[in-house]
C-alpha cells in the first residue's frame, strides 16, 4: 500500500494499555492517516500482530482487526517509523520512581528521556510530539530541552494530550469522550501544531468537546482529574468505615448524597479501595509537586486520599479476621476477582495484591479465581511465602473454603449458583463482599454469614 495515499503519518511510541487502544480508535476513525504503534518489546508487538492481543479490553479486538494492515500497523522499527512520522504520540510507561530522590513519589522519567533522545536522533523533518503518558507538570520543558539541544535544526512542536479513558471502557471512552484536552505553547507555531491535532480528533469528536489550553494547564489537569476521582472513592470509603461502626448503610448514604446534582452519583461506590496504574501514581506525583513548591498543607491533603485507601484495604482484612474468630491459620479463603476492576486483566496496584499478601501473612490458604487476570496474579504473588492456588473456575476455588472474599465485581459472579458454592464449603461459611456486588439477603437465606462493605453484617452466629 503506497504511503502517499495517507494525509499524515501518526506514530505512537509505547504499545501498552494507553497506546494500543488509543491508536486502534484513531486508525478506525481516521482512514486517511497511517497509524503505526512501535514498542521496544518484540513480544508485545508480536501479540498485537496476532489473534491474541496483549491486553483484554472489550471491543478492542474488533477495532484492531478492522484496520490492522490497512492503516494500523504494529512494529519494533522505532527509528524508521520516527524518521517517517509527522505526528508522534509518546505513551511509554512512567512508573513511580523506586530509587534515589523522590523515590516512592516522583515519576521515573528514564523511559521518557530515552524516547525524547531517540526522536531527536532519528528526525530529519519537522515533528509534532505529543505527551500521552502521565507526566509531571512542566515535563514538556524537559522534552523540549532534549529535542532542541545540540546541532539538530529540525523543528519540534510539543503538545500535551492526556488520555481520560478508563480500563474496561477504554474504547467507548475514546469513541465518545466527555472531552478531549490539548495543551500547547501560546505561540503561532504552538497554535499550528494544536490545530493539526484538533483536525485528527474532529474526525469523530464534536468541536465543542475539544478543549484547548496552555501546555501546563493540560498536564496538570490530568493529575487533578485522577486526584478528584480517587478522592471521591476515598471519601465514600471513609464513610463506609463510619457506617460499619454505626450500622448506617453506605449504599443508602451514597444514594442520598449523590442525588444532589452538585455532588453527582458517580464514583461513590464503597469497596476495598481503588487500584489501577493511575490513581496512586498521579496523586503521589501531585503530592511531590506540592512538596516541591513548599505547599505542605496541600501535599498532606492529597496524601490523606492515599492513606484512607491503604487503611480501607487493611480494614477489610481486619473484618475477615474478626469475623472468623480472630484466626485464619490454615483456613481456605476463595478470592473472587484479582483485577483492579472488572472487564480488564490488569492488576497494577490492585487491592487484591495487598489483601492476598495480608491473608497469606495470617497463614490462610488462598485460592484465587478471575476470568482474565490469573496470569498477572501469578506474577504479582510469585515468591510470596505460603503460596496461593489459581484457577479460572470459581466453583473450584470455593470447594472446601471457609470463606469467599469478593474483590472484583465481575458480572459473572452475580450469576453463580451460591447454593452449590455453600454446599461445597466448610461451615460456618462466610462471604466478604468487598464490592457490595451480590444479593446479601439471598446469601444469608442460603446459610452464609455475609459481610458487605459499609453495611451491617448478616450472620447466623
Ligand atoms: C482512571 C480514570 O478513571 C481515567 O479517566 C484515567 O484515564 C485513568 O485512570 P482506571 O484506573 O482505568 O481509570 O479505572 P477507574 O474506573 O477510574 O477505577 C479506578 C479504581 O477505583 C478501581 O479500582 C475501581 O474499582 C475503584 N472505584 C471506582 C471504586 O472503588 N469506587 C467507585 O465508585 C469507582
Ligand atoms: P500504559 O498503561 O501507560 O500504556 P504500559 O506499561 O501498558 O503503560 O505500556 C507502556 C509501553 O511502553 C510498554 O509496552 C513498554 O514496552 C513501552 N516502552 C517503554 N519504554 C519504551 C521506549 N523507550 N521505546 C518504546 N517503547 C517503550
Amino acid at each position: 500500500m503506497g504511503r502517499e495515499q495517507f494525509v499524515k503519518k501518526i506514530v505512537c511510541i509505547g504499545a501498552g494499555y494507553v497506546g494500543g487502544p488509543t491508536m486502534a480508535v484513531i486508525a478506525n476513525k481516521c482512514p486517511d492517516y497511517k497509524v503505526t504503534v512501535v514498542d521496544i518489546s518484540q513480544e508485545r508487538i508480536d501479540a498485537w500482530n496476532s489473534d491474541s492481543l496483549p491486553i483484554f479490553e472489550p471491543g478492542l479486538q474488533d477495532r484492531v482487526e478492522n484496520v490492522r494492515g490497512k492503516n494500523l500497523f504494529f512494529s519494533t522499527d522505532i527509528d524508521g517509523e520516527i524518521a517517517d512520522g509527522d505526528i508522534i504520540f509518546v505513551s511509554v510507561n512512567t512508573p513511580t520512581k523506586t530509587f534515589g530522590k523522590g523515590a516512592g513519589k516522583a515519576l521515573d522519567l528514564q523511559f521518557i528521556e530515552q524516547t525524547a533522545r531517540r526522536i531527536k536522533e532519528n528526525s530529519t523533518s519537522p515533528k509534532i510530539v505529543i505527551e500521552k503518558s502521565t507526566l509531571p507538570v512542566r515535563a514538556a520543558e524537559t522534552m523540549a530541552a532534549i529535542l532542541h539541544s545540540g546541532e539538530n535544526s529540525v523543528r519540534f512542536d510539543i503538545l500535551s494530550n492526556p488520555e481520560f479513558m478508563a480500563e474496561g471502557t477504554a474504547i467507548q471512552d475514546m469513541e465518545n469522550p466527555d472531552r478531549i484536552l490539548i495543551g500547547s505553547h501560546d505561540t503561532p507555531e504552538g497554535d499550528t501544531a494544536r490545530d493539526e491535532l484538533v483536525k485528527v480528533y474532529e474526525n469523530w469528536v464534536p468541536r465543542e468537546k475539544i478543549i484547548t489550553t496552555k501546555l501546563w494547564s493540560s498536564e496538570l489537569s490530568k493529575l487533578v482529574a485522577n486526584a478528584f476521582l480517587a478522592q471521591r472513592v476515598s471519601s465514600i470509603n471513609s464513610i463506609a468505615a463510619v457506617c460499619e461502626a454505626t450500622e448506617a448503610e453506605v449504599t443508602e448514604v451514597a444514594d442520598a448524597v449523590g442525588r444532589d446534582s452538585r455532588i453527582g452519583a458517580k464514583f461513590l461506590k464503597a469497596g476495598v479501595g481503588f487500584g489501577g496504574s493511575c490513581f496512586r501514581k498521579d496523586i503521589l506525583n501531585l503530592v511531590y509537586l506540592c512538596e516541591h513548591y513548599k505547599l505542605d498543607d496541600i501535599a498532606q491533603f492529597w496524601n490523606s486520599v492515599i492513606e484512607v485507601n491503604d487503611n480501607q484495604m487493611e480494614r477489610f482484612v481486619n473484618r475477615i479476621l474478626q469475623a472468623m474468630f480472630r484466626t485464619l491459620v490454615d483456613k481456605k479463603i476463595a478470592v473472587f476477582g484479582f483485577a483492579f476492576k472488572p472487564d480488564t486483566g490488569d492488576t497494577r496496584d490492585a487491592p487484591a495484591i495487598y489483601i492476598c499478601k495480608r491473608l497469606l501473612e495470617e497463614r490462610a490458604r488462598i485460592s484465587i479465581t478471575d476470568p482474565h487476570a490469573i496470569p498477572s496474579a501469578r506474577k504479582d504473588l510469585a515468591g510470596i511465602d505460603g503460596g496461593a492456588e489459581f484457577t479460572e473456575a470459581p466453583y473450584e476455588a470455593a470447594k472446601g473454603a471457609h470463606a469467599v472474599a469478593l474483590l472484583t465485581e465481575w458480572d459473572e459472579y452475580k450469576d453463580l449458583d451460591y447454593q452449590k458454592i455453600y454446599d461445597s464449603m466448610s461451615k460456618p461459611a462466610f462471604i466478604f463482599d468487598g464490592r457490595n456486588h451480590l444479593d446479601h439477603e439471598k446469601l444469608f437465606d442460603i446459610g452464609f454469614n455475609v459481610y458487605p462493605v459499609g453495611k451491617p453484617a448478616l450472620t447466623h452466629i
